[in-house]
């Protein structure tokens, strides 16, 4: 059984104080309302962590993530957070590799192979981001655009790292867009990412890693897309920033 999933990207949003209240939002109503197991990820900026941790403490499946790390361990790397700094706030997960940092900050397939490498020795979780830009999609290529991705940054890991990972396919077109991918496109998607996998770790380790949905995932079509065989969860930005909308796709299963 894969593990379900629920990861909020608050991206560059939120004060610390709205932050907080956003968190002690989530975590009542997780408490209250959730009758099913679900993993949900708050991944704040990294100046709000240590204030949602405090928060999550003792909240049953509710985990604390980051948005990046450096793809260097430590030194002369100013403004850089490391995966060793975010183990030692109690992250337990580290968004890898989103299109906005692979777009904006133009990060490299190789420095993508160095984050997962530096997250997993520290013991953090990467979700590591993919997806295609729209032209892509319109050319109907996106199966080898995507498994291109995977290929160049992960498939130098070895069976135990590959494992410990979850992915969340991303479809570029989606994100922030209100134009979401249809369910059916979803699951076919995370279904040519399996197949990719188990054609390089095999069957039983593609049938074990969580692939999330990101793209404009709301309450009213999560539903819809966490019902797919291959969709195990979903990467969500705009709608994690709102207590009542995340919630609500937490129990979307
Ligand atoms: P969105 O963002 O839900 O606002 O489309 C998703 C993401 O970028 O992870």
């Amino acid at each position: 059984m894969r593990k379900k999933i629920v990861a909020g990207n608050w991206k560059m949003n939120l004060t610390l104080e709205e932050g907080q209240k956003l968190t002690s939002e989530i975590v009542h109503m997780v408490k209250d309302e959730l009758n099913q197991p679900v993993t949900v990820v708050i991944n704040p900026p990294f100046t709000h962590l240590q204030s949602v941790k405090k928060l999550i403490e003792g909240a049953k499946d509710i985990f604390l993530g980051a948005q990046n790390c450096s793809d260097k361990a430590s030194g002369a790397y100013t403004g850089e957070v490391s995966a060793g700094i975010l183990t030692s706030f109690g992250a337990s997960y580290v968004i890898i590799g989103h299109s906005e940092r692979r777009e904006y900050f133009k990060e490299t397939n190789e420095q993508l192979t160095e984050k997962v490498k530096l997250a997993l020795a520290n013991g953090l979780t990467p979700i590591f981001c993919c997806g295609e830009p729209l032209e892509i999609r319109e050319a109907n290529t996106q199966d080898a655009y995507v498994t291109e991705q995977l290929t160049a940054s992960l498939f130098g890991l070895s069976e135990d790292e590959i494992k410990q990972l979850v992915l969340a396919y991303e479809p570029i077109w989606a994100i922030g867009t209100g134009r979401t991918a249809s369910s059916d496109q979803a699951q076919e998607m995370h279904a040519s990412i399996r197949k990719h996998l188990a054609s390089k770790y095999g069957q039983a380790i593609a049938d074990g890693i969580s692939i999330l949905y990101g793209g404009s995932c709301k309450p009213d079509n999560a539903q819809e897309i966490f019902s797919k065989a291959d969709v195990d969860g979903g990467l969500i930005g705009g709608a994690s920033l709102k207590s009542r909308d995340f919630v609500d796709i937490v129990k979307s299963f």
